[in-house]
C-alpha cells in the first residue's frame, strides 16, 4: 500500500462513524460479517466494477478497507485509491492492505475533494462506493455526489452500493436498527429511494437500479451509472426538487 495521506480531514468529528458511534468503529469487520453476508456482498460489488475493465478505480468511504482489499484482489491491474474521513477506520485499512502495493489510501472528507491535493491531478475511470450515502444527509450527498463526477474520466462509471427502500417486512424492520444507529435524517433519501434523482442532479446518467442484496439490516440496492459529460449543467438541479 502506498503512504496515506493526510488531508482535509475534520478536525473534530463531524461524520457519521462506520457504525454510528466512534467507540463501535473497531467492531465494524466483525459486525458486518456476521450480519450481510459480506463475503457475498463483496463478490457482487467487485463484479459490478470488474466488468467496465477500469485502469484506476476510487472508492469513496473505504472505511475499514474490506471492499478495498477485494478491488485490490479481483483488479490486480488496476490502481485503487480509497478515501475515508474517520483516521480510526483508515488506520485498520492501512493495516488490511500493509501487502496491497496497487493501493493508495487519502484521508478525506467527500464534500470537500476538490480541496485534497492528492486527487487533483487524478481522473477515475470508475468510481464505487459501498454503504457510505447513507452516512451523509441529502445536501452533503449531492455535494459529495458533485465532487465524485469532477473526478471522473468522461462517460467514466459509478457503482453505488446502498441501502434503498426495504424490500420485505424482515428488511423493513431490520432497517430501522440502521436508522437508529446511523441517524434518521441521513437515512431518509435511501429509504425513499431517492438515490436516482440524486445521482441525476449531479450529473450522472443512471444505467440501473436495482435490489443487490438482502440482508436482516435490510435492502442493498445497485445504483449504477455513467458520468455524463454534459451532465454537470444538471448540477444546479434545485435539492428542494429531488
Ligand atoms: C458503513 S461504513 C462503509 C465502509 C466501507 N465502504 C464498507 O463497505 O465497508 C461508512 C464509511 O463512510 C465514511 N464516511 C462518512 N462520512 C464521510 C465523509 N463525509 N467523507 C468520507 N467518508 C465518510 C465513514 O467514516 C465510514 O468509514
Amino acid at each position: 500500500m502506498k503512504e496515506t495521506a493526510n488531508t482535509n480531514t475534520a478536525p473534530k468529528q463531524d461524520y457519521v462513524p462506520a457504525l454510528g458511534f466512534a467507540w463501535a468503529t473497531k467492531l465494524y469487520d466483525g459486525a458486518i460479517h456476521i450480519s450481510m453476508r459480506e463475503e457475498l456482498l463483496r463478490k457482487r460489488t467487485v463484479a459490478c466494477v470488474k466488468k467496465t475493465n477500469p485502469s484506476n478505480v476510487l472508492e469513496a468511504g473505504c472505511g475499514t478497507g474490506s471492499l478495498t482489499r477485494a478491488l485490490a484482489r479481483g483488479l490486480p491491474g488496476a490502481d485503487i485509491t480509497g478515501v475515508d474521513i474517520d483516521p480510526q477506520a483508515l488506520k485498520i485499512a492501512q493495516e488490511k492492505l500493509a501487502d496491497a502495493n496497487t493501493v493508495t489510501l487519502v484521508s478525506a472528507n467527500l464534500i470537500n475533494l476538490a480541496d485534497v491535493e492528492e486527487l487533483s491531478e487524478k481522473r477515475f475511470d470508475h468510481v464505487v462506493s459501498s454503504l457510505v450515502l447513507h452516512h451523509l444527509t441529502t445536501h452533503q450527498k449531492h455535494l459529495a455526489l458533485a465532487n465524485l463526477w469532477a473526478l471522473m474520466n468522461d462517460n467514466g462509471k459509478l457503482t453505488i452500493a446502498d441501502w434503498g427502500p426495504p424490500v420485505g417486512i424482515v428488511q423493513y424492520l431490520g432497517f430501522w436498527l440502521v436508522r437508529l444507529l446511523d441517524g434518521m435524517e441521513v437515512t431518509s433519501a435511501n429509504r425513499e429511494g431517492k438515490l436516482p434523482s440524486l445521482l441525476s442532479g449531479a450529473g450522472f446518467a443512471i444505467e440501473d437500479v436495482k435490489p443487490l442484496h438482502q440482508t436482516a439490516l435490510g435492502t442493498v440496492w445497485l445504483y449504477q451509472a455513467r458520468r455524463s459529460p454534459e451532465g454537470s449543467t444538471n448540477q444546479n438541479t434545485k435539492l428542494g426538487d429531488i
